[in-house]
């Protein structure tokens, strides 16, 4: 049976509330459970994926845009069972690619169409253009924020520039580095009292509540994925429920019946 990736983006206002931590654990848990995963690094300024997974791969996605090389040479894989492409060093780099790379970027992926489960995007946080970008184009937005208020107001921030400037509408929300569950609820009951009374089409669905928890630290100092070394902490199962809640993402569609892979509709849009 033919496949579909789902293609779906960590994103959030503000930065510093554990996107690339999420997505790489999200990234393991996934593999984990038997799906073909790849990780791209689409934090092209601050490009932290293979840091926080403590590999040095030798080429990055800005190869792709040099003629012969290959999509195989970019991808690399984890002891942890899914491939990232990096997003470079850092040193040198642009934070925004341009429209051509862009598009030079989406149409090298493309024959990954047939080989993975999920694409996961770890963004830059803001609301920069290559960030529109790529929430735009995703099947779905895994928006993260943490208790501060400071992080609320741009995870709004970020939502209602997607739906203005891009009709963008359907957020999937994880609240992290909460005290507990309440508090993350909380959390997201005023991010979607915000949405519900000023932005109206846009629909919020909190998908997870991860807690604050030392181990995370930790294994970002070990530059190992803290599902992988403390699987049994409170962050680990919290990931793993949100890993769970993932999977239950239906596949898009497109109106005629047929599954759509991201960058094909965005390819089209942009001709
Ligand atoms: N659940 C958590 N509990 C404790 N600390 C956490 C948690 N999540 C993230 N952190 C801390 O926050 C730091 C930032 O996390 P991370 O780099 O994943 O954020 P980010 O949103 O990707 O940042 P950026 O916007 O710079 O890309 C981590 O180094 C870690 O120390
Ligand atoms: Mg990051």
């Amino acid at each position: 049976m033919a496949t579909t990736p789902r293609v779906f983006t960590v994103t959030s206002g503000k930065g510093g509330v554990g996107k690339t931590n999420i997505a790489v654990n999200l990234a393991c848990q996934l593999a984990g459970a038997g799906n073909r995963v790849c990780l791209l690094d689409a934090d092209f300024g601050l490009a932290n994926v293979d840091v926080l997974l403590g590999v040095t791969p030798p080429k990055d996605i800005f190869h792709l845009f040099q003629a012969r090389t290959r999509l195989e040479d970019v991808l690399y894989p984890t002891a942890y069972g899914f491939s990232i492409l990096p997003a470079g060093s850092g040193f040198n780099r642009v934070t925004e690619l341009k429209t051509t790379e862009r598009l030079e970027l989406l149409h090298a992926l493309e024959p990954l169409a047939d080989r993975l489960d999920y694409l996961i995007v770890d963004t830059a946080a803001g609301a920069g253009e290559t960030v529109l970008y790529f929430n735009m184009a995703a099947q779905e937005r895994l928006l993260v924020l943490c208790p501060e208020p400071t992080s609320l107001a741009d995870a709004y921030a970020l939502v209602k520039t997607l739906k203005v400037t891009h009709g963008v509408e359907r957020f999937r929300v994880c609240v992290n580095m909460c005290q507990n569950e309440r508090q993350g609820k909380q959390i997201f009951a005023r991010l979607y009292d915000a949405c519900d009374q000023f932005l109206s089409g846009v629909s919020l669905d909190l998908a997870g509540i991860i807690p604050q928890d030392s181990v995370v630290r930790d294994a970002v100092m070990k530059q190992r994925p803290f599902g992988s070394l403390y699987p049994k902490s409170e962050a680990s199962r919290a990931i793993a429920r949100l890993a769970q809640n993932v999977g239950k993402w239906p596949a898009a569609r497109k109106a005629g019946g047929n599954i759509q892979f991201f960058w094909k509709s965005l390819l089209m849009r942009n001709q």
